[in-house]
């Protein structure tokens, strides 16, 4: 295997280069009439392709790289389907060319897959991009943590030592071995909230080192590995810092007040009676479907209402209400919807959204100020309607 060095060592990359080179042979002798409508798609779905590649190479992480790879598989597919349009339309005048760029997608379209699929599993990711993947060892670091007893208790940081922690095990790991260490020295342990680990429950909540869930992106604190850190690193870890998520005790945070943001309309109502159409049945623009899912992704977990200097929530507000505006079925209660949860946000206190876009650049699941900007959009045509 080419040890690869930069983005251009990449087979994928050079393929795709090939490509574009050829395509813009190819449509030089096309309509002219053409020039700002098929042909410059076709010259746009091609360069997509390498630059897409070449973008998530840049990122430092699998998920993201995955991400840019659908990217480009997706502008070949539509490369693809123009070459042919433009074939059957009889702007291809040399056919041998046309051929080979057939051939061409066709080859770069099961080496993307193929690449995809070594993507999933971080050593593949490592291997194929050249980066390293650290060895274990164990650090020592000394650790600021804010400790109050109860909701009305005046905190304080404290500091504690801990020694050999393995830069393979996660944040919350870390937590745990200081936790036996505060236990076997006859200590109150610091409570802090988790559940499932694996950054689907968005209980997880700490700001490390003055960031929502820490130094990395898109992921939750139990999705954060020591591996981060280095040895003799200080490490500052609080709990969220906003009015309507009330201290309970140390790092535990009372965030019920998205739960009532979410019981004031964050569902759908649909019939139980054994008669329910299955959702798969209604047809939904594949987009649609893509950015509701998006949206629905959301885990509650209030990083963006950590992040936020107003404390607002729109986010997480935004990402519940798009997760429905999109679909046929939350159609029904759109307008309630807007207007009973943005009511219920305004009540537990949350700030309003100046679109610093801290939220978006904290979020662990890459929701963006695009819901932002729909939620306003939903709330606002409610509101003009009259409609409760
Ligand atoms: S929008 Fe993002 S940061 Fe906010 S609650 Fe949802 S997952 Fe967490
Ligand atoms: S413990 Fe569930 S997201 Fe971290």
């Amino acid at each position: 295997m080419t040890e690869i060095k930069s983005y251009k060592d990449l087979l994928i990359w050079q393929k795709g280069f090939q490509v574009v080179i050829a395509v813009y042979k190819l449509v030089k002798s096309f309509p002219q009439e053409e020039l700002y409508a098929l042909t410059n798609q076709i010259k746009r779905a091609s360069v997509s392709i390498p630059s897409n590649i070449a973008e998530g190479y840049g990122r430092n992480r699998e998920k993201s790289f995955n991400h840019f790879i659908d990217i480009a598989r997706g502008s070949l597919y539509e490369l693809e389907t123009q070459l042919l349009l433009s074939k059957e339309l009889e702007f291809v005048t040399d056919n041998g060319l046309f051929n080979e760029i057939l051939n061409l997608i066709e080859e770069e379209s099961k080496m993307i897959n193929s690449f995809s699929r070594k993507l999933k599993t971080a050593n593949h990711y490592s291997l194929i991009t050249n980066k390293k993947i650290m060895a274990s060892k164990n650090i020592n670091i000394t650790l600021k943590v804010w400790r109050q007893k109860n909701a009305k208790a005046k905190g304080s940081m404290e500091t504690y030592k801990l020694d050999n922690v393995s830069t393979d095990s996660s944040f919350l790991e870390m937590m745990d071995q200081l936790n036996e260490q505060l236990i076997e020295e006859e200590k109150d342990p610091v409570a802090f909230d988790h559940d499932c680990r694996e950054g689907i429950c968005g209980m997880c909540s700490m700001y490390i080192n003055g960031r929502p869930h820490g130094p990395d992106k898109l992921i939750t604190t139990c999705q954060l590995h020591m591996r981060s850190f280095n040895d003799n690193d200080t490490i500052y870890v609080e709990p969220w810092r906003s009015v309507a998520f009330p201290v309970i005790k140390d790092l535990v945070v009372d965030r019920s007040a998205f739960d009532r943001i979410q019981q004031a309309g964050g569902f759908i109502s649909v019939g139980t009676s054994g008669n329910t159409v299955d959702a798969n049945s209604i047809p939904v623009p594949k987009d649609d479907a893509d950015t509701a899912f998006d949206n629905a992704t959301c885990i509650g977990c209030g990083a963006c209402v950590a992040a936020c200097k107003n404390g607002s929530a729109m986010l997480f507000v935004s990402a519940k209400i798009s997760q429905f505006a999109l679909l046929p079925q939350g159609r029904v209660e759109a307008k309630r919807r807007a207007q009973n949860m943005v009511a219920q946000m305004d009540a537990e206190g949350f700030g309003n959204c100046t679109n610093t876009g801290a939220c978006e650049a904290e979020c662990p699941k890459g929701i963006t100020l695009e819901s932002i900007a729909r939620m306003n959009r939903e709330y606002l045509h409610a509101k003009i309607s009259h409609e409760k």
